[in-house]
């Protein structure tokens, strides 16, 4: 089974990628260094829990002879807040949870971010193991302990950093993912491969009909990829502190003020996060190219990868359309913005990025007129 190490001294861990390999999470619970694990709480979505993978996970950890509770919550972004926190910070003491106790997180990146949250708090830490089982979730917020809850106006604004002890990723739970939630992750997919790494671009423009058919082998070297590329930046800047970390976020500039407008507009629909990060990419190539620093060659060929993986290259494909003036207006109150200037992840050529701030937002404005 491939295998990775995400490391950070002490807080190294594992990413073990297979096809059908859920039922090794008892043996990798089971193996753990730092005292040995006595009980393990599973936490999943309803949804995740009607295809019964938090079941064969929890069988697994009770072969190994660990004590083991299984708890369902709903599915869904509302999820992440701090009313499920409370209930389930009572759930874990009624439960017996100690600092002996792993948390074990079987679903999509909200299950694994509230569950990670959980951990980092409960009893001043506990562990956590993470079992992602959407695309989004296996190429990126499964790895890297980046963890949170939303408050009711701000995602991810309650949060730590809590690595997890181990990652493991079955891509046979992919087959049972709606068409939207497998885009959003070739979303992040598409990200990683114009940013940070032009042999996968090439290969997702060479193969993007398997990828498109879910092809077992393809997907299992791309999850690998992108699990290598993060796990590469998260050694190298953890905490995101040098900016390195944040080449990470092509595209989430844009698209998380897109997310936000559209949610005040709308009400309650959201933009599926990993389609308005396809948008996002676009928006940030086209400012690239107005600041003269790749050629329309470049946007064009990025749009084009986006097209073939069928993902959405301009708010209009999601039904969607915002004010560009509110956009940057959004931006400039964002948490990333330093010293009241924008700055943007762009790229300098195919696979390589970087951070660029002090950027006229009449430029980021024009980047994304010809969007709406
Ligand atoms: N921590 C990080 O670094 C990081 C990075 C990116 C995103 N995130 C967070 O991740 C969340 C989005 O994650 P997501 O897209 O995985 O959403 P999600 O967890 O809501 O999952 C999407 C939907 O797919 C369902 N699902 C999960 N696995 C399935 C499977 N195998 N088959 C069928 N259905 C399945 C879920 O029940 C849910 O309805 C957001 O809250 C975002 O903030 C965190
Ligand atoms: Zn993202």
């Amino acid at each position: 089974m491939p295998s990775l190490t995400v490391s950070l001294s002490e807080r190294s861990y594992s990413i073990d990628i297979g096809h059908g390999n859920l039922d090794r999470a008892g043996a990798f619970l089971s193996s753990l260094g730092g005292g040995t694990v006595s009980h393990a709480v599973v936490l999943t979505d309803e949804h995740v829990s009607s295809y019964g993978y938090a079941r064969i996970v929890a069988d697994a950890i009770a072969d190994a002879g660990i004590d083991v509770s299984l708890f369902v919550i709903a599915a869904g972004e509302s999820s992440k807040s701090i009313e499920t926190a409370a209930t389930l910070w009572e759930t874990l003491l009624e439960d017996g949870t100690d600092r002996k106790s792993v948390l074990v997180a079987v679903g999509g990146g909200v299950i694994g971010d509230l569950a990670g949250f959980i951990a980092a708090t409960f009893a001043r830490g506990i562990r956590f193991f993470q079992v992602p089982t959407t695309l989004l979730a296996q190429v990126d917020s499964s790895v890297g302990g980046k963890v949170g809850i939303n408050l009711p106006g701000a995602k991810n604004m309650v949060g730590a950093f809590h690595q997890p002890v181990g990652v493991l990723i079955d891509t046979a739970t992919l087959e049972t993912l709606d068409a939207t939630q497998y885009a959003c992750g070739l979303g992040e997919i598409a990200k990683y491969a114009v940013s940070l790494d032009a042999a996968l671009f090439e290969r997702l423009e060479s193969d993007a009909a398997d990828v498109g058919r879910r092809d077992r082998d393809i997907l299992s070297e791309i999850v690998f990829r992108c699990c290598e590329i993060k796990a590469g930046i998260v050694a190298n800047d953890e905490r995101e502190t040098t900016g390195f970390r944040a080449l990470l976020n092509y595209g989430h500039t844009f698209a998380h003020v897109f997310e936000t407008l559209v949610f005040e507009t709308l009400g309650d629909y959201r933009l599926p996060h990993g389609q308005a990060v396809a948008v996002g990419c676009v928006c940030a190539a086209r400012l690239a190219l107005k600041l003269g620093r790749v050629d329309t060659a470049f946007l064009e060929r990025q749009i084009r990868l986006l097209q073939r993986l069928d993902l959405p290259t301009s708010l209009l494909d999601l039904g969607a359309s915002i004010e560009p003036k509110r956009a940057v207006d959004l931006m400039n109150r964002d948490k990333k913005v330093e010293n009241g200037r924008l700055r943007f992840v762009l790229p300098i050529e195919l696979g390589r990025c970087e951070l660029v701030g002090g950027i006229d937002p009449r430029t980021v404005m024009e980047a994304i007129e010809c969007d709406t």
